[in-house]
């Protein structure tokens, strides 16, 4: 396996020991983030200008309008505006993305934290693209699961609220796992969504690597669509298969002495998933023929230390039995399940019938369910966590008011880049 490609499962690119090298090479090549760390005046190479905000607590907030009413003060796209947030920044940027369906990828790239997407609500403010991993690029080589994505969150302390985020790519076929197409990838730490949506179908919303809090938020897929490495608390969310298939997919890879050993910033001790408070729907039953004991599996692990628990959820009756499952090949499992850690506690609805579940699984015990409904606890969110501005704020602030970058330089040698390195970039990937 090499950099999020799934061994035998997908990508042709990576199938084999070279070739895995070979995309490991380009992939790095191409992950290396176009900084520079020079400041870039906000209007530059952009229709579009700088407000600012006060926040409640004095500080400010610098606000870039998106519209694609063609208004001169606005930026035309969402790239074109976080393209005007300087490299290592530190202070809160909002981008007022204004209702409307913005199609295209972003990239929000490593060092450009502390942005916030803010829409009015996820239903008016939709940014969508098409496009699948093994999908042809211009040079002939093909997007991965690593760069296909509508959106890319390389960059920490992001917050997204009352946006949708969506992979219009076309249903694959029943079955068919081979159709990664992710309406984002988060690899930035300390990120949050409150009232999102994410649409797609096969890995929809790839929470790669760093501490996650999504809050309100409504996920759709069918297979694995919510999948990486990440420690990811999903409080009070919709949680909607769209067809048969796996709902989390999580890439934990080695315990607690091998996390202790590397050298990445973005290892962490509790990569886990954590499914709180939420409502677990399932596709139109009348349609898929389904008799109450449906074929989706709460997850199966995409790596040995896979770890996903449901608390205090509402399971509905598309959940199969058994909960959940190995990740099997066609000549069975991938490996053996010794050391994944799927549990629940005080599951509800129809889906929740513990009595078939897989031995395997785990039922919590109170004080175990206890210590993830501590979201403060597990995620460390009161040392990082933010609410978005309300859009209220938002509108009564002078928007439009230039800001003057010249005394910005500087900002690289204060907060130098952060050491960098991706969990497929290990040697001995399996
Ligand atoms: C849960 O989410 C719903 C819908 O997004 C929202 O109306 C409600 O206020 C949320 N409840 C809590 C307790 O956060
Ligand atoms: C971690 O980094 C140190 C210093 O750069 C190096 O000596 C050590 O071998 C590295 N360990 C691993 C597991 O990569
Ligand atoms: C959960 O979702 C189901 C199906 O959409 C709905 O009928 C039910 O009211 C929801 N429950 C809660 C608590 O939101
Ligand atoms: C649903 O599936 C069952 C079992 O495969 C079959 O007997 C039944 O005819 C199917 N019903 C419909 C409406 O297709
Ligand atoms: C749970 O499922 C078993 C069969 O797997 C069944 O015998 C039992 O009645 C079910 N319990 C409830 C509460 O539905
Ligand atoms: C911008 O700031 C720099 C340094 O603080 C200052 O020298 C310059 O005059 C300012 N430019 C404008 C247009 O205000």
């Amino acid at each position: 396996m090499c950099l999020g490609v799934r061994e035998g499962e997908h990508c042709r690119c990576c199938m084999n020991f070279v070739g895995c090298v070979i995309c490991a090479i380009i992939l790095s090549a191409a992950w290396i983030p176009s900084s520079g760390g020079v400041p870039v005046r906000a209007h530059q190479g952009a229709a579009g200008s700088v407000g600012r905000l006060l926040r409640e607590d004095g500080g400010i907030q610098t606000v870039l309008v998106v519209s694609n009413d063609g208004h001169p003060d606005h930026f035309a796209s969402v790239q074109a505006a976080v393209d005007a947030v300087p490299m290592w920044n530190y202070l809160r940027w909002v981008i007022y993305i204004k209702p409307g369906v913005y199609y295209g990828t972003v990239v929000v790239p490593e060092g450009k934290d502390y942005i916030t997407f803010l829409g009015e609500s996820a239903k008016r403010t939709v940014l969508t693209y098409n496009r699948k991993a093994c999908d042809k690029k211009l040079d002939g080589s093909e997007y991965t699961i690593l760069d296909c994505p509508t959106v890319i969150v390389d960059a920490s302390n992001f917050l997204a609220k009352g946006i949708t985020f969506e992979n219009s790519s076309p249903k694959p076929d029943d079955f068919d796992y081979n159709s990664q197409a992710p309406a984002i990838r988060v690899s930035g730490d300390n990120c949050a969504f409150y009232d999102c949506v994410f649409l797609g179908w096969q890995d929809t919303l790839y929470a790669d690597q760093g501490k996650h809090y999504y809050k309100d938020c409504r996920i759709e897929g069918n297979v694995d669509f919510i999948l990486g490495y990440a420690s990811a608390v999903f409080e009070n969310c919709t949680i909607h298969s769209r067809g048969e298939g796996f709902i989390t997919a999580q890439s934990r890879w080695c315990e607690e002495e091998c996390l202790a050993a590397s050298n990445s910033t973005f290892v962490t001790s509790n990569s886990a998933f954590v499914i709180l408070r939420s409502n677990i729907t399932g596709y139109n039953l009348a349609t898929y023929n389904s008799t109450g004991t449906g074929l989706t599996y709460l997850g199966r692990p995409w790596r040995e230390y896979a770890k996903v628990v449901f608390i205090d959820s509402i399971l509905g009756e598309h959940i199969a039995p058994e909960g959940w499952v190995d990740w099997l090949t066609d000549t069975g499992p991938l490996f053996a399940h010794d050391y994944v850690y799927f549990g629940e506690f005080n599951s509800r609805g129809p889906g929740a019938n513990s009595s078939a579940r897989i031995g395997w699984s785990h039922r919590l015990t109170e004080e175990e369910a206890e210590a993830y409904r501590d979201v403060s606890g597990f995620l460390g969110t009161r040392n990082w966590l933010e609410t978005p501005p309300s859009l209220e704020q938002l509108k009564e602030s002078n928007m439009l008011q230039e800001k003057n970058w010249s005394g910005q330089e500087g900002y690289r040698e204060k907060f130098p880049p952060r050491r960098w390195k991706r969990m497929g970039d290990r040697d001995g990937e399996p």
